[in-house]
C-alpha cells in the first residue's frame, strides 16, 4: 500500500495524560460513589488504552465491556484514510454496530469511553442506542475532543482534552491502523 510520508509531533505528553486520567477518575469515582457496579463500555479500538489506564484509578466495583462502531463503510474507510478527513458523506453517515455489548446495562450504571469526538455521529448513534436499553444513569468520558468539528449536537460528559482540528494518533489511536502504541498523543504532519 503507497503512503504519503509523514512525522509525529508530539502535542499531548505521556505525563500529561497520566495526571489528567487520575483527574477524570477521581470526577468519575465521586459521581458513581456507592454504586454496586459501573459498567465501563469502551468504543473499540480506539479506546483500549485509555480504558486501561482510566479503570485502574477509577475506586468502584468496575465491570467492563467492549463496543465497535464504524461510522462509514468500508469504501469509505480506504479513501478516508488517505484523505485522512472523509467529508463526503456526512449528511447521510451511517453508524454501525460491528460488536455489540456481552453484558445487558438496564437498570445499570454505565460509562462510555471514547477516544475522540469529532463530528460526533459514531458517539450520538452510539449513545442513543444504549440510552434504549435503559441504563439507571448514563455518562460518557472522552480523552480528546475537537468542537469545531462538530457536526451532531453531542458532548460527552466529562472530556480529558480539547484539541484544534488536527490528526491525531498514539495512546491507542491510529492513522490507518499504526502508532496506536505510542505513549503520547502526537499530531500527524506529512513531509
Ligand atoms: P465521529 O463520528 O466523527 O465523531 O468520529 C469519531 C471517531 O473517528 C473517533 O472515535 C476516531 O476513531 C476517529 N477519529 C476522529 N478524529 C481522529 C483523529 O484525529 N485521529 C484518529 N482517529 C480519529
Ligand atoms: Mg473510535
Amino acid at each position: 500500500m503507497p503512503e504519503r510520508p509523514y512525522v509525529i509531533d508530539q502535542m499531548i505528553s505521556a505525563k500529561s495524560i497520566a495526571a489528567r486520567v487520575e483527574a477524570l477518575a477521581a470526577t468519575i469515582t465521586a459521581h458513581y460513589a456507592g454504586t454496586d457496579k459501573l459498567v465501563v463500555v469502551g468504543l473499540l479500538r480506539g479506546s483500549f488504552v485509555f480504558i486501561a489506564d482510566l479503570v485502574r484509578e477509577i475506586a468502584l466495583p468496575v465491570e467492563v465491556d467492549f463496543l465497535e462502531a464504524s461510522s462509514y463503510g468500508d469504501a469509505m474507510h480506504s479513501s478516508r484514510e488517505v484523505r485522512i478527513y472523509g467529508d463526503a458523506m456526512h449528511s447521510s453517515r451511517e453508524v454501525r454496530i460491528l460488536k455489540d455489548l456481552r453484558g445487558e446495562i438496564a437498570g445499570r450504571d454505565v460509562l462510555v469511553v471514547e477516544d475522540i469526538v469529532d463530528t460526533g455521529f459514531t458517539l450520538s448513534h452510539v449513545k442513543r442506542l444504549l440510552q434504549s436499553r435503559e441504563p439507571r444513569r448514563l455518562e460518557i468520558c472522552a480523552l480528546l475532543d475537537k468542537p469545531s468539528r462538530r457536526e451532531v449536537d453531542i458532548r460527552a460528559t466529562w472530556t480529558g482534552f480539547e484539541i484544534p482540528d488536527e490528526f491525531v494518533v498514539g495512546y491507542g489511536i491510529d492513522f490507518a491502523q499504526r502508532n496506536r502504541n505510542l505513549p503520547f498523543i502526537g499530531k500527524v504532519r506529512f513531509t
